[in-house]
């Protein structure tokens, strides 16, 4: 059936998910002068590589990358390497070539849209809005890389949206002092891992701060908000956020906090990406017995 515009395919089903890619990652220079702080690896893989296997966990088949004018090498990555593959398969190296072909799995797409200037997060998952053609669909910012092992967490924002029908924003508990780092929930109906959301504010003073609860890079969202963004004025950064939009979501529809179970890394920041490092340095099959090791000597 055609769709003419404002319509959305119902499902609550995950088929979309969006990787707003597009920031200048400027907490990261002069390293990503030229390089996409989403490329930067974490032992052997993007940021972005980590992000797309959760969609894709999730049940993804689209990928809808938001990106900027220094992020071509996020489209390379996912792209067919037909030299090197060809290189691979004539000397044999059956392994690295099925590891080179295996980034993105049979029966997902990938498609690019450009946020042209860095407007806020909330502007980089409007500039998605052509691309997304159901009701509900996934945010994933791959600079929150979160290890929890074979259910990560847009897996399980799906099942909870599976079951309650609401937007789902997922959260973590952080201390007091940081709450001003972070988008903040009103949820006073916590109840095990979730909670209805009453309100959502952008970097409260800890004093101001409805709760301690931060809204972690991992969203399902209804696609209202692509409406509501393109109604939300930009803050006093010029920037448009996301979590105003969210605000005026839950005026009109349920959106839900959900505490998901994981290790959360922010790789936007040097110390947590160092952390991932050795996280995931310890854990990785091939090096990781050595690696601790070594971090194990004096
Ligand atoms: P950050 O707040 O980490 O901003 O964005 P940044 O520009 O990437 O990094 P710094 O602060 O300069 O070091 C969070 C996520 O939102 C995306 C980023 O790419 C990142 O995935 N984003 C942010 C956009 O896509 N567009 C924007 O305008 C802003």
């Amino acid at each position: 059936m055609a769709q003419s515009e404002g319509e959305y395919e119902m499902s609550n089903k995950l088929k979309t998910v969006v990787f707003p890619v597009a920031g200048l990652g400027t907490r990261f220079l002069p390293a990503t002068k030229a390089v996409p702080k989403e490329m930067l690896p974490v032992v052997d893989k993007p940021l972005v590589q980590y992000a797309v296997e959760e969609a894709v966990a999730a049940g993804a088949t689209r990928l809808v990358f938001v990106t900027g004018r220094t992020k071509n090498a996020i489209a390379d990555h996912f792209d067919k390497a037909y030299e090197l593959e060809s290189e691979l398969a004539e000397k044999k190296k059956t392994e690295l070539l099925e590891i080179a072909q295996s980034v993105v799995p049979e029966g997902v797409s990938c498609l690019y849209v450009r946020q042209s200037e860095p407007l806020g997060l909330g502007h980089a998952i409007l500039c998605a809005k052509p691309l997304v053609q159901e009701e509900v669909f996934g945010v994933i910012l791959p600079d929150d890389l979160i290890d929890n092992g074979d259910d990560p967490v847009m897996s399980q924002l799906v099942r909870h949206h599976e079951s309650t029908g609401a937007s789902v924003v997922s959260v973590t508990e952080v201390i007091p002092e940081h709450v001003n780092r972070y988008g903040v929930v009103d949820a006073p109906t916590f109840e095990g891992r979730s909670g209805r959301l009453r309100g959502i504010v952008e970097k409260p003073e800890p004093s101001e701060a409805p709760s301690n609860l931060a809204v972690v890079g991992r969203y399902l969202l209804s696609a209202e908000i692509f409406e509501i963004l393109e109604q939300t004025a930009p803050d006093h950064r010029g920037e448009i956020q996301v979590t105003d939009a969210i605000a005026t979501l839950l005026e009109k529809e349920a959106v839900d906090a959900y505490q998901f179970e994981g290790v959360q890394f922010d790789c936007g920041n040097k110390l947590g990406f160092l952390q991932a490092t050795v996280w995931f340095g310890t854990k990785h099959p091939e090096i990781g017995p050595d690696f601790k090791h070594w971090l194990e000597q004096d």
